[in-house]
């Protein structure tokens, strides 16, 4: 009798599960088109402290950025009304897009092999890498093989936190902030030897002030591709970016934000 009524507990759940993953905003209208890509608004989630990509204006809380823009751009391509952008910890976006709580991530993510297990990406729309930087005054360290011994400052979850993790046996000391900003401010606080962080970003930090008191080690350590985060729910909005990635850059568009964000035309 017991047993029975395991099994009957353990097939109601079965049954409620179902019921639940074929619910709400997983559904499919009609005519198959994904209902995503009905609506008037696109929801983007960025983590903002990764200028020239994703930033604050001055004195606002208004964000901008060459990733803002190209979102803004590819959502209106895409026939929504607005892009709504939301803030969180970059460690979160990938879990709110595959929650439903982001339509897309947009935040100089790298395309990984890691990553792809989880989410799907857009077409790459801009190719980085990582560098690392170290204060003006250090003279011992000419490339990551001259770390062992000192204290690298990342952001928690990005590829640099990982390429950095992989020092670690090699006796470096890695620093984990929440935020790009917070690794560059260990550096100047002497909290921290060396960053490890996308090379652009790195180069922007630099240009902007930074290299009163950094500067950047080599040509790079990695080159990166960035895409668009997508859940695995959703193809179809997957396929969508990536065509109005293809009209962006047959109309110009692309290539406009692309130089006023850094200065030069993208490489063909
Ligand atoms: N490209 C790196 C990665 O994908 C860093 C991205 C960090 N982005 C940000 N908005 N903070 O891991």
């Amino acid at each position: 009798m017991k047993k029975l009524t395991a099994l009957l507990a353990v097939f109601v759940l079965a049954v409620g599960l179902l019921a639940a993953g074929c619910g709400g905003g997983d559904k499919k209208a009609a005519d198959g088109k994904d209902p995503i890509l009905a609506k008037d608004e696109l929801i983007v989630g960025t983590e903002p402290s990764f200028a020239p990509f994703e930033f604050p204006k001055k004195n606002s809380e208004e964000l901008t950025g060459f990733d803002i823009e190209l979102i803004q751009a590819l959502a209106k391509d895409m026939g929504y009304k607005k892009a709504t952008i939301k803030s969180m910890g970059f460690d979160a976006l990938i879990p709110a897009v595959n929650t439903g709580n982001l339509d897309v991530g947009m935040s100089g993510f790298t395309i990984t092999e890691e990553r792809k297990k989880q989410v799907l990406f857009s077409q790459p729309y801009y190719k980085a890498g990582l560098g690392l930087v170290v204060r003006k005054e250090n003279t011992d360290v000419k490339s990551v093989d001259d770390l062992k011994g000192k204290t690298v400052a990342v952001q928690l979850g990005t590829t640099g936190a990982l390429y950095a993790e992989k020092l670690k046996d090699k006796g470096v000391t890695v620093k984990t902030f929440n935020t790009s900003d917070l690794a560059c401010m260990e550096l100047k606080n002497k909290g921290a030897d060396a960053v490890i962080s996308d090379k652009p970003v790195l180069q922007y930090f630099l240009a902007q002030g930074g290299s009163g008191y950094a500067k950047m080690i080599g040509t790079g350590l990695t080159t990166e591709d960035y895409g668009i985060v997508v859940s695995k729910k959703h193809p179809q909005l997957q396929a969508a970016l990536d065509k109005s990635l293809d009209n962006l850059k047959k109309n110009g568009e692309y290539d406009k934000l692309y130089e006023k964000w850094f200065g030069e035309k993208p490489a063909k």
